[in-house]
Order: structure tokens, then C-alpha cells, then sequence
């Protein structure tokens, strides 16, 4: 595996491996990296024949009250895990070598982001989005990997694909958990004992949930009892709990085949995630 810091040095190598005839496989990520990546480098260590991973805290998409600063971050453990799913080219570059004067254009997305986590982290997918469009410029993949973890970040991402006509295939991933059900984060390490041990019920949660949406209960009565288990039996306030059709995300549940029970947590030091996308019935 080679590790680079600079732009020129990955371009160089993508280059190389694109002349040889070689399919480019990208995941995105910001590091401090756990089964869910490994699962997304996984795949496309099968599919693809040249696998690019990036670690990159991306300021752009931290709000001022944000974990930036602290993010959790061990540059060794991400190297072995790397090494380990046989990725052929990390790209690890600092701020400065991303940003190195204060951009004259940034990409502004106006679709899915008034709900979920684009309600409460405002300006955030516009740094995801302008930080992927820099990233996916860099590495000219075919196909890039994300997580249905994030499962807005896939549809935003989906959409600036589509708009910006980037010639790139999105392929998303199962969100990979913990035993208990717990989706794997690398904020999942802020929790206290106490909070992990309530954590699993988000999962649990969505998953009854979605078996009374598919029963045919209605959606206001399901949000209560979510946000009832929510408040009884945990320490973290609920942030949201929605029922949107997917991908679109529209509060029309009939829009789409799919739905998406989605839920956010703040915890004291950790604010977590978590969805499940099924089918309406
Ligand atoms: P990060 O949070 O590091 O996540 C990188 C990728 O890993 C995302 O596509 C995310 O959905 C996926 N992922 C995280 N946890 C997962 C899990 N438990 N199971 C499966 N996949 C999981 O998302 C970002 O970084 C950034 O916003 C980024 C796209 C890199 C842009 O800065």
C-alpha cells in the first residue's frame, strides 16, 4: 500500500493505474476507521482493481459548535486497518494541502437537506458535497463506496453525481453494527458506559418501528412511541425521528418504493445516527 499527502502524488498514481486499463474504486472517509469502512473498502476490493481510500477531517462540513477540533483521529490503527483490506493508495492530505486559500467557489445543495441531520447541521452537506466534488476531481474513480449509515449523505451525494454529470457510479453499503445492534461510528468512542449501554436501543427502536409502519400504523403514533422510548429509557434527547420516502426524502411516505425511519440522539458528548430502509409494506 502507498500513503500520500499531496494531490499531485495521487493523480499520479490514479493516472498510472487508469492508463494500465485499471478500474478505481474510491472510498471517502475522515479517519479513525472501524468494521463499517472496512466493509465498504471490502467491496471495493472485490469489484474494482485499484482501491483508493482518503482520511480527511473535513473542516467545511463542521458546524462552529462542532466536534472538528476533537474529532477522534489514530493515524497508525487507520494504516494497518488499510493495509490490512489490501487497499492499494491512501490519500491522507493535511488541511492545507485541500484548501490552501480560501475557496472561490463552493457547492451549494438545495434538495434533501431541509430534514434530518440538513434541519439541525446547516451548511453541513454543502462541505460534504464541495469536499467530495475535490476528492472525486483528485482520484477520477469509477466507482465510489458509502455507507447506508448515512443515508442522506448517499442521497445528496447521488443527486450531485447526477447534476454535476461526474462520471462516477455511487455503490452503497449496508450499515455494518455491533453486536447489539449499535451502528459502528468512530463517534461512538465519546459515549460513556452508561450511554453505550442505552445506545443499542436506537436500532431497536427503528427496527419496531418500521415493523409497525409495514403493519400499517399510522405515523404520528409510531413518532410518539419512539420518542417516548427515546425519553424513558435513555439519558440523550431526541433530535429527530422521521418517516421519509427514500431517496427522495419527501414527507410524502408514497413518493418512493422504499422508506427511511431515520433517528438522530445527542448523547452528552456524541450525537448519533441511525436508519433502516424498507420497503413500504
Ligand atoms: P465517515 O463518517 O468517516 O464515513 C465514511 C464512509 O463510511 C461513509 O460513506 C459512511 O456512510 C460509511 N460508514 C460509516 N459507518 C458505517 C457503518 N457502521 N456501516 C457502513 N458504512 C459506514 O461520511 C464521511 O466520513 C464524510 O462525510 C465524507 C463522505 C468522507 C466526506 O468528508
Amino acid at each position: 500500500m502507498n500513503i500520500v499527502t499531496t494531490i499531485a502524488e495521487v493523480k499520479q498514481r490514479t493516472e498510472e493505474a487508469r492508463n494500465q486499463g485499471k478500474t478505481i474504486g474510491f472510498v471517502p472517509t475522515m479517519g479513525f476507521l472501524h468494521e463499517g469502512h472496512a466493509s465498504l473498502m471490502k467491496r471495493a476490493r472485490q469489484e474494482c482493481d485499484f482501491v483508493v481510500v482518503s482520511i480527511f477531517v473535513n473542516p467545511l462540513q463542521f458546524g462552529p459548535n462542532e466536534d472538528f477540533e476533537r474529532y477522534p483521529r489514530d493515524e497508525q490503527r487507520d494504516r494497518a486497518l488499510a493495509q490490512d483490506m489490501g487497499v492499494d493508495l491512501l490519500f491522507c492530505p493535511t488541511v492545507e494541502e485541500m484548501y490552501p486559500r480560501a475557496s472561490s467557489v463552493t457547492v451549494n445543495v438545495h434538495k434533501r437537506v431541509d430534514v434530518l441531520c440538513g434541519k439541525s447541521r446547516v451548511g453541513h452537506f454543502d462541505g460534504v458535497a464541495t469536499v467530495l466534488v475535490k476528492l472525486f476531481n483528485i482520484v477520477g474513480a469509477h466507482r465510489v463506496y458509502f455507507g447506508s449509515k448515512d443515508a442522506q449523505q448517499a442521497a445528496v451525494v447521488q443527486g450531485l453525481i447526477e447534476d454535476f454529470n461526474i462520471p462516477v457510479t455511487l455503490a452503497l453499503c449496508e450499515t455494518v453494527r455491533e453486536q447489539d445492534g449499535l451502528a459502528k461510528s468512530s463517534r461512538n468512542v465519546y459515549l460513556s458506559q452508561q450511554e453505550r449501554d442505552q445506545a443499542s436501543l436506537l436500532y431497536a427502536t427503528l427496527t419496531q418501528a418500521a415493523t409497525r409502519l409495514q403493519a400499517g400504523e399510522n405515523v404520528q403514533t409510531i413518532a410518539a412511541m419512539v420518542e417516548a422510548e427515546i425519553r424513558n429509557q435513555t439519558s440523550g434527547t431526541l433530535d429527530y425521528f422521521e418517516i421519509l420516502s427514500y431517496p427522495s426524502l419527501e414527507q410524502n411516505i408514497n413518493h418512493d418504493e422504499r422508506v427511511i425511519l431515520a433517528i438522530a440522539v445527542q448523547f452528552s458528548k456524541a450525537r448519533l445516527i441511525d436508519n433502516l430502509i424498507v420497503s413500504r409494506q
